[in-house]
C-alpha cells in the first residue's frame, strides 16, 4: 500500500515483512492512515490482512519494517508497554472467540475499561451507555452464548470503541454486522466511507470532516 494522504499519519506501517515458517504473509508492506481516515483492507483469504492488523496494533512483531504510533516506533517496545498501548489505543473486533462466554454482554464491554482504572460500576454505567446505539438494547445481561453472531459481534464492537479512547483503532472482522457499525479497518468487504449507514454511533463522536476514500492494498 502507498500512502496517499495529505495529513500526517497517526499510524503507519513502514515496510513490514512477517513470515510463519515458510509461508511470507507480509512482504514489505507500507501503510498509512490518518486521523479520521477508515482503510479497508482487502485480499484473498490468507493473503495476510488479519497479519497486518495484527502486527499495527502492536499483537504481532513484524520481522521486519517499522510500525510508528503518532511518529514514535512501537514495533520495539517491551511487552508491558505494548500491552498497554493494545487496551488504550486500539480497539479490536476479532474475526473468532472474542468474548469471554461465562460473563454478561455488559461485562464483556467494560472489562477493559476497569483495566484501565474504572470501578466496576463506572465501568458498567460507561459500557451499557453501547448498547442501544448498536441495536442491543436489553441484551446487556445476556451472556455470548444467548446472542446472535451478529449481537456477539457488536458486543465486541462496543468493547472495541467503549475501550479505544485514543484515535488509532482497528476492527477486523467478516461480518457485516461489524462492518455496519463503522470499524476504523474493515475486512472482506468492500470499500465504504467511515461513518456512513449501519447504525448510529455510539459516543465518541464521530470526526468533525469525512473522512478520505479508502485505499486498496496490494496484497
Ligand atoms: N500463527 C500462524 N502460524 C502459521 N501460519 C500462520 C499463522 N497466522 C497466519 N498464518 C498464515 O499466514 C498467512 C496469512 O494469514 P492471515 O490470517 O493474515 O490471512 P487473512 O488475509 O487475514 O485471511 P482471511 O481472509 O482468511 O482471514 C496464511 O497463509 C496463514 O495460513
Ligand atoms: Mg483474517
Amino acid at each position: 500500500m502507498n500512502p496517499t494522504s495529505s495529513t500526517p499519519p497517526v499510524l503507519n506501517g513502514i515496510g513490514l515483512s512477517k513470515s510463519f515458517g515458510s509461508t511470507r504473509a507480509l512482504d514489505a508492506v507500507d501503510i498509512a492512515v490518518g486521523a479520521g481516515e477508515s482503510v479497508a483492507v482487502m485480499g484473498p483469504s490468507g493473503s495476510g490482512k488479519s497479519t497486518l492488523l495484527h502486527c499495527l496494533a502492536n499483537i504481532e512483531r513484524p520481522d521486519s519494517g517499522q510500525v510508528l504510533l503518532d511518529g514514535e516506533r512501537i514495533d520495539q517496545l517491551r511487552e508491558p508497554d505494548r500491552s498497554e498501548l493494545r487496551r488504550t489505543r486500539f480497539g479490536f473486533v476479532f474475526q473468532f472467540g472474542q468474548l469471554l462466554p461465562e460473563l454478561p454482554a455488559v461485562e464483556n464491554v467494560a472489562i477493559p475499561l476497569m483495566l484501565g482504572g474504572m470501578t466496576r460500576r463506572e465501568a458498567e454505567r460507561n459500557a451499557r451507555q453501547w448498547f442501544a446505539p448498536l441495536g442491543l438494547e436489553g441484551k446487556e445481561d445476556s451472556r455470548p452464548g444467548q446472542l446472535s453472531g451478529g449481537q456477539a459481534q457488536r458486543v465486541a464492537i462496543a468493547r472495541a470503541r467503549g475501550a479505544g479512547a485514543g484515535p488509532a483503532r482497528a476492527a477486523a472482522s467478516r461480518d457485516p454486522a461489524a462492518r455496519h457499525a463503522g470499524g476504523a479497518a474493515g475486512v472482506g468487504g468492500a470499500p465504504r466511507r467511515g461513518g456512513g449507514g449501519g447504525p448510529p454511533r455510539a459516543p465518541p463522536p464521530p470526526p468533525a470532516r469525512p473522512p478520505p476514500p479508502p485505499r486498496r492494498g496490494r496484497r
